[in-house]
């Protein structure tokens, strides 16, 4: 499954995802047409990896990047400022590319500066974390924070080509790495069974980032992403599917301000949240809903939940952009392979749910 085509409101955009593939990046732009000159935007950690690698590869383009600390909270409009100003600098035009190198940050970050240099230049994704790979790249989502809130100020703007290649992911730290396995696993619950499989037989090899197993997994789960939002690019419908495991997790991540867990992390929580309510719902079968822990927990340890309290997530998930008039729609996989989105459910159930994390984390021997 080496190239995945992604259908758009701005057109079919392909997702190159296969060992190796960096070295097709330069012949597989000038696909895109003519331009007037390809941009690099990217962060300095990014670029101390891999700097030299993408010179060798991409030639000038890679030699004069544009480089922006890729911290979340340099995911602001600020750094889009100053990205625009570097770009008439060196000389971009309307008909120039932008080739976003890096994880989600930079992507959202560099998609929304193509998205309004010009009023809308060619962008390419090349996607180095197991995020950016199997998500952020995909979808043409762009933006920024605010400083009430994350990703508030963006557009729709897709890509016109994304090379994700795995080998990017040698350099990731490990943290980085695990957290980015959770929404992997989030692929196999929320769609696909044989993902969950393979999942739950090799996360050894893959916690070891066993070329072989990342190189079937990835392309996988980039092609869900692309499947949903093909089918519903606008998040009307399907793409909801894809927030299983982000009401709690999201609740997770503002109760701590962001800074306890990364959000793969925040997420895993959320799935186990999510799937003992399913299950005291009586909307997924004990066995499976075991099955989804065990695997969200072999991923490793998980930050703690101390301190955070149940009446607090109520008044988050209320208040969150996502919910409908104070209720909270929940997203519940009725067995492992599928998904339902819209659910309505008592408080009381998510409350009991959520009360009961802590003694998921204590059996698993934390
Ligand atoms: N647009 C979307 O649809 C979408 C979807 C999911 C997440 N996001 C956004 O993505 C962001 C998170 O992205 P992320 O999880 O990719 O993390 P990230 O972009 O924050 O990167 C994590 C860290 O890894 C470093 N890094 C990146 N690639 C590396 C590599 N190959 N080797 C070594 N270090 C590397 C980065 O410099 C950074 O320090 C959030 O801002 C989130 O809102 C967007
Ligand atoms: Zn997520």
């Amino acid at each position: 499954m080496p190239t995945i085509s992604v259908r758009s409101s701005a057109g079919a955009y392909d997702v190159v995802c296969e060992p190796r593939s960096l070295a097709r990046v330069p012949s597989l732009i000038r696909r895109l047409g003519d331009s007037t000159g390809a941009f690099v935007v990217s962060s300095p950690r990014v670029w101390r990896h891999w700097g030299k690698t993408l010179a060798k590869i991409l030639g000038a383009p890679a030699k004069k990047p544009i480089l922006f600390d890729d911290s979340e909270s340099a995911k602001r409009l600020s750094t889009i400022e100053s990205i625009a100003r570097q770009l008439v600098r060196a000389g971009a035009d309307r008909r120039a590319i932008v080739i976003a190198i890096g994880g989600g940050v930079v992507g959202d970050v560099a998609g929304f500066a193509a998205a309004t240099y010009s009023r809308g230049v060619r962008l390419v994704h090349i996607p180095t974390t197991v995020v950016a790979q199997v998500d952020s790249a995909i979808g043409g989502k762009t933006g920024v924070d605010l400083p009430e809130g994350k990703n508030l100020v963006g557009a729709f703007y897709p890509p016109r080509l994304v090379v994700a290649d795995p080998v990017f992911l040698s350099t990731l730290p490990h943290r980085e790495f695990r957290s980015g396995l959770y929404e992997v696993i989030k692929y196999g619950v929320i769609a696909d069974r044989r993902v969950f499989e393979f999942l739950a037989r090799h996360m050894d090899a893959i916690l070891r980032r066993d070329p072989a197993s990342l190189g079937y997994i990835i392309p996988r789960c980039a092609a869900i992403k692309a499947h949903v939002v093909s089918k519903d690019e606008r998040e009307a419908g399907l793409r909801q599917i894809l927030n299983f495991g982000h009401t709690f997790g999201h609740a997770l991540e503002t109760a701590t301000n962001y800074r306890r867990f990364l959000h793969g992390e925040a997420i895993a929580w959320g799935m186990i949240a999510a799937t003992l309510l399913a299950l005291a719902a009586d909307r997924l079968d004990e066995r499976s809903a075991n099955r989804i822990i065990r695997l969200v927990l072999s991923v490793g340890p998980l930050p703690p939940l101390s301190g955070i309290r149940t009446i607090e997530l109520k008044r988050v998930t209320a208040s969150d952009k996502k919910a409908h008039a104070g209720r909270v729609r929940w997203v519940l996989p009725p067995r492992i392979g599928a998904c339902k989105w819209g659910i309505e459910l008592p408080w009381s159930l998510a409350a009991r749910a959520f009360a009961e994390l802590p003694l998921i984390a204590a059996s698993n021997g934390r």
